[in-house]
């Protein structure tokens, strides 16, 4: 069966409370909801963490899987570990995030990962993640 990696980083387990005019009302477990519901025969590691050194570690789980999803949330802007990390895992790699971050702060527009994955989904809400892991499921090294 195939596997895909979904990986949420740093305060992405605070979804549907956390500022909900810009990522919306629901929370992690309907965004695994949501996901699993799309692909039923896939099995998906979904997982969040507020620490780099574990997100590191997930990143390197993904290695042997069909591909990886993240979300690194504000360490999208500045983790160059993050970066590091992921260019080493040769798996096809996508980077999400929920809300449209070129329609909001300036320092949000850099991400420092976005070279070391092979496609960025930005402003789709929660259906960024279905639309990545379909990316992965149809990529031709998966
Ligand atoms: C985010 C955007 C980041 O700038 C922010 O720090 C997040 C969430 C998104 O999904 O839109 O935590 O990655």
């Amino acid at each position: 069966m195939a596997s895909v990696f979904i990986l949420n980083g740093v305060n992405l387990g605070t979804l549907g409370i956390r500022r909900p005019e810009v990522y919306g009302t629901m929370t992690l477990d309907d965004i695994e909801r949501l996901v699993g519901e799309a692909f039923p025969g896939v099995d998906l590691e979904f997982r969040q963490t507020d620490f780099e050194g574990e997100m590191v570690g997930f990143i390197r789980e993904a290695a042997d899987s069909e591909g990886l999803v993240i979300n690194a949330g504000a360490w999208t802007h500045y983790s160059y570990a993050l970066h590091d990390a992921l260019e080493s895992v040769d798996v096809p790699k996508v980077e999400v995030h929920i809300s449209n971050v070129h329609r909001r702060e300036e320092w949000r527009r850099l991400s420092v990962i976005s070279p070391s994955v092979h496609a960025v989904i930005a402003g789709m809400g929660v259906h960024g993640y279905v639309a990545a892991v379909r990316y992965i499921l149809e990529s031709p090294d998966s």
